[in-house]
């Protein structure tokens, strides 16, 4: 690889500034290309981001060809994903890219088996992993104090009027959003799906093409049962964007608010049918380089490039996440229970 990186950035839209912000604040790392379908959205993103150097153009394959970059970050729409992927995989890229992994299961095995045949490393933007807060839900639940983890329940309600892509997608809720969820599912709890029942729906006055509430019952292993409600066609009292949870374990409860607000109790038997719950505190996570979102999922991809550590978000693991999304789809659209499958091809 050579001194500083060569990225490529596919998909200069909305999210795309995070990425830029984060990479430009590096001096290991330069942005050689741009593209997009979009030529203006490229080439706003160059002057946003002052790259007067890098070449843009609205096809990955002669920018790529012309740049010879080591990384590609594929910022465009689901549907793009697999595509973009595999072609930058081909002309030997690692590539980051956003959530959700692909648009289907066959496209997820197929991306994660050309990573391993090309040798390069691929990984995906579950940038809420890198949020202090679940860090320190995970470690609170690690250390054991509530017990082992039995039972666990979110709940993700906003009304989000985004228009573009979103407001057309098919399973817009379940594949663009409750990605993050289950992906934070499986990291509080240490546990992978094993199957799920699922209802989806779009709510009267929807102003989506598509069903934007979902709630779902998860069998996870160790049987742990995890139970989703999600909407993004619910308008007041939103919860934040991590979703709200209950954690209960053999000996207590956790729950976490999505944001800073944290409470924990045990019970200790005291000869009465309901014990005494006493509260225990969930220890504060210190800051480190798993915190901050975009920029820390990037710095620590970037790092691993470098020290040859598997990124925490490498495709071979976030297809668990993914597999959740699409068991939930599946089972939607079949009306019954789903066994959840993440085997690569
Ligand atoms: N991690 C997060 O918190 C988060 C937040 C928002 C969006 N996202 C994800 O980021 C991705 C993009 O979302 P967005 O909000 O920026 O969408 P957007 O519509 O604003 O931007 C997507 C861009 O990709 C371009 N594009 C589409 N297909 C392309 C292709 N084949 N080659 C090159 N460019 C192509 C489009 O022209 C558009 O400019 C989605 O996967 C979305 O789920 C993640």
């Amino acid at each position: 690889m050579s001194q500083k990186m060569r990225i490529v950035v596919a998909g200069c839209g909305g999210i795309s500034q995070a990425w830029f912000k984060a990479a430009c604040g590096r001096s290991d790392v330069e942005i050689v290309g741009l593209v997009d379908l979009r030529r203006d959205a490229a080439e706003k993103r160059a002057a946003d981001f002052n790259l007067p150097n890098a070449a843009i153009g609205t096809k990955m394959k002669e920018i790529v060809t012309e740049t010879r970059p080591d990384v590609l970050f594929n910022c465009t729409i689901p549907e793009a994903h697999a595509s973009v992927t595999l072609e930058a995989l081909k002309c030997g890229c690692h590539v980051l890219c956003e959530k959700p992994l692909a648009d289907t299961m066959a496209n997820a095995r197929k991306m994660v088996t050309a990573a391993r045949r090309a040798g390069k490393v691929l990984a995906v933007m579950q940038n809420r992993r890198f949020d202090l807060n679940i860090r320190r839900a995970r470690a609170f639940i690690e250390s054991g104090v509530i017990g082992k983890v039995t039972t666990v329940q979110s709940n993700f309600f906003i009304g989000a009027h985004f228009g573009g892509f979103r407001d057309r997608m098919e399973h817009v809720l379940l594949l663009d959003m409750a990605i993050h969820t289950f992906d934070a599912a499986r990291l509080i709890t240490g546990a992978d799906p094993v199957s799920v029942l699922c209802h989806e729906w779009n709510p009267e006055g929807s102003w989506y093409d598509h069903d934007a509430s979902a709630v779902a019952i998860f069998e996870m292993t160790g049987g742990i049962v995890y139970t989703y409600q999600g909407s993004w066609c619910a308008e007041g009292h939103s919860t934040p964007w991590e979703a709200q949870w209950r954690v209960i374990g053999t000996k207590g409860t956790m729950l976490w608010n999505g944001a800073a607000v944290f409470s924990a109790q045990v019970a200790t038997p005291n000869g009465t049918a309901f014990y005494d719950a006493r509260d225990v505190p969930v220890p504060e996570y210190p800051a480190c380089a798993q915190s901050g979102g975009h920029g820390g999922l990037i710095c620590d991809f970037l790092d691993c490039l470098k020290t040859g550590r598997t990124p925490e978000t490498v495709a071979t693991d976030n297809i668990r996440s993914l597999a959740m999304v699409h068991g939930t789809i599946a089972s939607a659209k079949q009306g019954r229970r789903i066994r959840i499958a993440f085997k690569e091809d």
